[in-house]
């Protein structure tokens, strides 16, 4: 397994970074998945289940890993760590105290290997990659989500501070309170969501912004499968789990679905998608 280099060097290879699910477990309810949950995983499987996601994205992609920390049951979902652009690493804040501690590692980890911690102003949340996904189609334009864990403040500050556009989006539905479980920029512009997460307003600004050839919805069977939270790498699109329907439009497009089984973190609320955080987001790009 290839280890850390310079964020700085261009590379063709994507790069991502993974957090291994040794201490992984749902001891805590913050989101509805996890409530009936609690204390219902085997770390055995969970594990097998990570291996599988790490070996396949290593096959597409460059891994790191980040070692887990005991008390930090979620760290494996390391979409959450913050939000990387270029060399800048944007900390998350979270919102419940359950994963403040994780705050610190990631900290530590992105300053030991290179890259330029960039602080939003105290006093709001932040949930990093987990509610932050670069357009594929549109360089330097970011869609937020907010409405359950980011809080919408944090918009014009990433603007600002990484000289982006950013287009906020509201979650409505508790069960999608990521962006990431219901909303996936892929390769060529196209764009995977579940419509019914998305409040009118947010609905309206991805439809104009997003020409309807490139819009890819998914029924609320595959939203709740996960599929959203898709790993894009090429033209490969690795994800939990998609119905026969979503796999032909998604192969009509170009893509390539390859499943990875990961219901043991989907107790958690989480898949494919927030187990991994894209190491070279390039302006640009
Ligand atoms: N149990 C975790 C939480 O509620 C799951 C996080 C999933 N991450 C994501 N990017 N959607 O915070």
């Amino acid at each position: 397994m290839a280890e850390t280099t310079s964020p700085m060097i261009e590379r063709t290879v994507p790069r991502l970074l993974m957090c291994a699910p040794t201490f992984f477990e749902v001891s805590y309810v913050i989101n509805p998945w996890m409530t009936d949950h609690v204390h219902d995983t085997t770390s055995e499987r969970a594990r097998r289940q990570w291996d599988a996601l790490r070996d396949t994205v290593s096959r597409h992609a460059d891994v790191a890993l980040q070692p887990p920390a005991e008390g930090l049951p979620d760290m494996s979902f390391t979409a959450n760590a913050g939000l990387v652009f270029g060399n800048a690493f944007v900390p998350s804040r979270f919102r419940y105290a359950e994963r403040q501690g994780e705050e610190a590692h990631d900290r530590d980890w992105f300053a030991r290997h290179g890259f330029d911690i960039v602080d939003l102003p105290e006093g709001m949340f932040f949930e990093g990659a987990g509610d932050a996904l670069f357009d594929r189609g549109v360089a330097r334009r970011l869609w937020m989500g907010h409405g359950h864990r980011s809080d919408a403040e944090a918009a014009p500050e990433l603007a600002r501070l990484l000289d982006i556009e950013v287009l906020p989006v509201k979650l409505s539905d508790p069960r999608f309170y990521h962006l990431d479980t219901c909303f996936c920029p892929l390769a060529n512009g196209y764009l995977l969501y579940f419509p019914g997460a998305f409040d009118p307003p947010a609905l309206a600004l991805i439809e104009t912004h997003v020409p309807p050839g490139l819009r890819i919805p998914v029924r609320e069977r595959d939203a709740l499968d996960f599929a959203c939270n898709a790993v894009n790498l090429g033209r490969v699109v690795i994800l939990n789990r998609a119905s026969g329907a979503l796999r032909e439009r998604l192969e009509a497009a170009g893509f390539m679905v390859v499943e990875v089984a990961l219901d043991e973190f989907i107790k958690s609320g989480g898949a494919a998608k927030c187990l991994t955080l894209r190491l070279d987001e390039i302006p640009g790009a």
